[in-house]
């Protein structure tokens, strides 16, 4: 298919790389900032513009990977009829391409996606369409790069999946963000915690996270759980988060 893409961050970036990996052709690159268009172009053997006017009319698929608030702006004055125009934000409705064109839709990737990926990873595909040709166009394209999960979903779907993605990434995340702090206030290495990172993330792989929950809180041992919060009178905004924690999970027995 012939793409424009349509953004120059993560997205933009990670889901180029893999439209090209996979056969089809980049017709240009558009981002308000020139060098970084420029720079995606130079990569992909395309062109670029940082002018919403020069945005290239005869792709097949336009794919709008810009920051959740910016796809109103980015979009409000193209006229595309004809041509299949998604964006790639999960909490965002379908409706707000309706203008742009009759073919609308959504291309969520289900992953954390980062220009600086040294490996394109597999990338599971949530997409819906304002028809059926639009719909077919997406999932089509979806699997020419997902070898993992293609699903077709509305806009209530995929805003509850975006609230699990949120949990299971970013909060676990910022978890290790108060981690590697506390390790550094107590000269601990924080990655003497890395294979038990990973065996925590793969175990629930074969169980569910529920049969997967060890630790002083699902044990009831309150003379340990004492100890640590001794310990984290240091630090009060990991104290508050342990004692939120050990009680949602003392609940769950
Ligand atoms: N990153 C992920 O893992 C991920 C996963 C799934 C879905 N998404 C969704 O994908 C979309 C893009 O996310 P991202 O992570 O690629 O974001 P990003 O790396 O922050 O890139 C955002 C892009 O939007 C542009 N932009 C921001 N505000 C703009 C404005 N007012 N006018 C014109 N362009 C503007 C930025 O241009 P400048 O560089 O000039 O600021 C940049 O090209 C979002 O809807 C996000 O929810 C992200």
């Amino acid at each position: 298919m012939e793409i424009v893409i349509i953004g120059s961050g993560n997205v933009a970036a990670v889901l180029g790389r893999k439209f090209k990996a996979a056969g089809h052709h980049i017709a240009q690159v558009f981002s308000r900032k020139a060098s970084a268009a420029s720079a995606l172009a130079y990569e992909w053997d395309t062109e670029s513009t940082n002018y919403k006017s020069l945005v290239n009319k005869n792709a097949d698929v336009y794919i709008v990977a810009v920051s959740d608030n910016a796809i109103a702006d980015v979009t409000d004055d193209q006229k595309l009829q004809g041509k299949v125009v998604a964006h790639t934000a999960a909490s965002v409705p379908m409706e707000i391409l309706k203008g742009v064109t009759d073919h609308y839709g959504v291309f969520y990737p289900l992953q954390s996606l980062r220009k600086d990926m040294s490996e394109l990873p597999e990338i599971p595909i949530y997409f819906d369409g304002s028809d059926e040709m639009t719909k077919k166009t997406l999932e089509k394209l979806a699997h020419s790069i997902s070898d993992e999960k293609v699903v077709e979903a509305g806009d209530d779907g995929r805003l509850k999946l975006h609230v699990a993605a949120v949990i299971v990434s970013n909060f676990t995340n910022h978890l290790y963000v108060l981690a590697q702090e506390y390790c550094r206030k107590e000269g601990l290495d924080f990655k003497q915690l890395l294979p038990l990172i990973e065996e925590t993330a793969s175990r629930i792989k074969a169980i569910s996270p529920k049969e997967a929950q060890t630790g002083p809180a699902i044990r009831q041992d309150t003379e340990t759980i004492q100890k640590h919060l001794e310990i984290l009178k240091n630090h009060p905004q990991l104290k508050n988060i342990y004692v939120l924690l050990t009680g949602s999970i003392q609940q769950m027995k």
